[in-house]
C-alpha cells in the first residue's frame, strides 16, 4: 500500500518549506495533488510560496510561520497537528553551523538541537497517533551523510543529524506492517540552480558541478521512496560514496580529514 491518496480532509506538511529542500518537496507534493500546511519563519515568503502552488496545482495551501526553535511557538503547532488529518510529514526544517565549539554562540549552538533534533521528535510525536490509528500516513525525515560520521567543526550538526538518521531508521522497525510509511532522505551536496563562477561559495568551489544535485530530483525521488517505504534514499553519486565513507571507514581516521576541510567552511 502506498501513502494515503489527497483528500479533502487530509493534508501534507513541510518544514523548512521557504527554500531549497523543502520548497521542493512542497512543490513536489502538491503536484501529486496534496492540500499543505507550509512552516518557516519567514511569513512573506511563506505567503508568496503558497500563492504561487495553489495557482499551480489548485490545492489548498495554509501556512504556519513558526520559529521551530522556540519551544512554546512550536507547541502551538504540535497541538494543531495532533488533532489534524496528516497523509504526509515532512520533518526538514534544518540549519548547520560551522567552526570550533567552544568558539561559538552557546545560544545559537542550543537552538540548532531544538531544531534539527527536538523540533523533528515533538512533530513526530504529534502526527503518529493520529496516523496509527488511520492505519496509513507518511514520515520523511531529512538527516544527512553528515550524521554518520564525526565531524570536527561542525560537531551539532553532525550529532544532530546522527540523531535523525537513527531515530528515523529505528522507528522503521516500530512502524513496519502498521501502515505507515517513514523514510529516512540522507543527502550530501544538494542545491537549487548552478551558481555563477563569482557567486560560488568555498563549497561551490570544492566540488565539482557534475556531482551536485537538484532540489527537485531530491524531492522527486524523496516522495517516490516515501511512497514505497523504502528505508533510506541517498540521491546522488557523492551522497552516496559519503554514506560509505562514513560507515565503514575507521571513525578515527575520517574525524581529522573531514574536520580540516570543515574548519575552511567556519571562515
Ligand atoms: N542542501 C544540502 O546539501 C543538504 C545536505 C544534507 C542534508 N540537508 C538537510 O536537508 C534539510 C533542508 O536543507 P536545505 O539545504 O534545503 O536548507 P535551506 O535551504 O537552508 O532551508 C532551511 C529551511 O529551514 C527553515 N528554518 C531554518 N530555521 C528555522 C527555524 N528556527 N524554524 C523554522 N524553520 C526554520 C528555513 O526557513 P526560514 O529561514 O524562513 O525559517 C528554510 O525554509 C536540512 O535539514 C538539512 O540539514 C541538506
Amino acid at each position: 500500500m502506498g501513502l494515503p491518496a489527497a483528500s479533502s480532509t487530509n493534508c501534507a506538511v513541510v518544514t523548512g518549506a521557504s527554500s531549497g529542500i523543502g520548497l521542493a518537496l512542497a512543490r513536489e507534493l502538491a503536484s501529486r495533488g496534496y492540500a499543505l500546511i507550509l512552516v518557516a519563519r519567514r511569513a512573506d515568503l511563506l505567503e508568496k510560496i503558497a500563492a504561487e502552488i495553489t495557482a499551480a496545482h489548485g490545492v489548498t495551501v495554509e501556512i504556519r510561520p513558526t520559529d521551530l526553535s522556540d519551544r512554546d511557538q512550536r507547541g502551538k503547532l504540535v497541538d494543531e497537528l495532533f488533532d489534524r488529518d496528516i497523509a504526509v510529514l515532512c520533518n526538514n526544517a534544518g540549519i548547520a553551523t560551522f567552526g570550533a565549539l567552544a568558539t561559538l554562540d552557546p545560544a545559537a549552538e542550543r537552538a540548532e538541537v531544538e531544531l534539527n533534533a527536538v523540533a523533528l521528535h515533538d512533530l513526530t510525536l504529534a502526527v503518529l497517533p493520529g496516523m496509527l490509528e488511520r492505519r496509513a500516513g507518511g514520515i520523511l525525515m531529512s538527516g544527512s551523510a553528515a550524521g554518520n560520521m564525526p565531524i570536527p567543526n561542525n560537531a551539532t550538526y553532525a550529532a544532530t543529524k546522527a540523531f535523525v538518521n537513527s531515530f528515523c531508521e529505528s522507528l522503521r522497525h516500530e512502524l513496519l506492517d502498521t501502515g505507515v510509511h517513514i523514510t529516512l532522505l540522507a543527502p550530501g551536496p544538494v542545491r537549487g540552480e548552478t551558481p555563477d563562477a563569482e557567486a560560488k561559495s568555498f563549497v561551490d568551489k570544492a566540488i565539482p558541478d557534475f556531482l551536485w544535485v537538484t532540489t527537485e530530483y531530491t524531492a522527486r525521488v524523496s516522495i517516490d521512496a516515501l511512497d514505497e517505504n523504502k528505508m533510506r534514499i541517498v540521491p546522488g553519486v557523492l551522497s552516496k560514496a559519503m554514506s560509505v565513507a562514513g560507515g565503514y571507514s575507521p571513525r578515527a581516521m575520517v574525524a581529522p580529514i573531514v574536520g580540516k576541510f570543515y574548519e575552511r567552511l567556519a571562515n
